[in-house]
């Protein structure tokens, strides 16, 4: 449904509620929930839509210093795209979608200029891990698992993995994350640096909370300042994120992603014809 976004800087407001994401702003922190908790949270285009809408109306507003985004249970931080929208689409309508993610949400969540903390309660799978590395920093919660289970699909990461993996924990340990396609878990993330900082589950928002109000205590322009000059840095391997939309897309027309997503919705072990 539509939404007012009509902030107060001290006050606690009413939670807003969308269909699939929920946003409350506490003195100068926005908590942002993932909120789709049957599908373990997973990115539909409604989703992602509102995810896109969130940021937008928190942009220009000066009540929101910090954001923190998370999964709404106990269970899921987002357990990736929503393979059952996608598994008929073609390797136009791929692309597409990869394109119009990056774009609308991925993008635009690293170039984000106040600061974005994930707090990741659980399983970040595939579109999931991808939204946490699109944030500026990573808290886990000790349950939580991550990886890029894709390959599994026949298809490849397309909001993002298959750049920012890379940047943040190595090529050789991204790599084989995604050709194994196994999650790692929260001791291993933090290892990597793939997360800043592991907290048993009750303490994940206060912890989330802690670290924002840290962060409020400086400059929120220089803030903004060090997110655009920190982008700027990677801007090198830029082109990667336009391969990844068009390979991610070409994985569609395949035999592979065809049986890959089939067993998946028949919660079966795929068969890969190889082709
Ligand atoms: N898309 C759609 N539905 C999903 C989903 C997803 N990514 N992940 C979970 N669900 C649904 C399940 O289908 C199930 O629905 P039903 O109750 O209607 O059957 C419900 O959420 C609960 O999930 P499970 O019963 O599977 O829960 P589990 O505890 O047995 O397993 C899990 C948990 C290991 C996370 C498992 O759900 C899983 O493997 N999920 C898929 C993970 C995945 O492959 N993610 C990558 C998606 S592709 C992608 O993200 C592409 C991209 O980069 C753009």
């Amino acid at each position: 449904g539509s939404v007012i976004y009509n902030y107060y800087t001290h006050t606690v407001k009413e939670p807003i509620q969308m269909e699939n994401v929920q946003l409350t702003v506490n003195e100068g922190i926005a908590t942002l929930v993932i909120n789709r908790p049957k599908q373990l949270n997973a990115l539909n285009k409604q989703t992602l839509a509102e995810i896109s809408e969130a940021f937008e109306s928190m942009r220009n507003d000066d009540g929101v210093k910090v954001v923190i985004m998370t999964g709404s249970g106990e269970k899921a931080f987002v357990a990736g795209a929503d393979i059952k929208e996608f598994a008929n689409f073609s390797g136009v309508q791929g692309s597409e979608l990869a394109k119009t993610g990056h774009m609308t949400v991925f993008n635009s969540i690293e170039e984000f200029s106040k600061p974005v903390i994930a707090a990741i309660n659980g399983f970040a799978l595939g579109g999931g891990l991808e939204l946490a590395m699109a944030a500026h920093v990573r808290i886990a919660s000790d349950n939580a698992r991550m990886g890029l289970p894709e390959t599994s699909l026949g298809v490849i990461p397309g909001y993002g993995g298959t750049q920012r993996l890379p940047q943040l924990i190595g090529k050789g340990r991204a790599l084989e994350m995604i050709f194994s396609a196994k999650m790692i878990d929260a001791a291993t993330a933090l290892n990597y640096g793939l997360v800043n900082a592991v907290v048993p589950q009750e303490a994940l928002q206060a912890t989330a909370e802690n670290m924002a109000l840290g962060f409020m205590k400086n400059s929120i322009v220089a803030m903004g300042y060090a997110v655009e000059a920190v982008n700027a840095g990677m801007l090198e391997g830029a082109i990667g994120y336009d391969v990844e939309v068009q390979a991610f897309g070409d994985c569609f027309e395949t035999a592979d992603f065809k049986e890959g997503t089939k067993a998946f919705l028949e919660k079966r072990k795929p068969e890969f014809p190889g082709s």
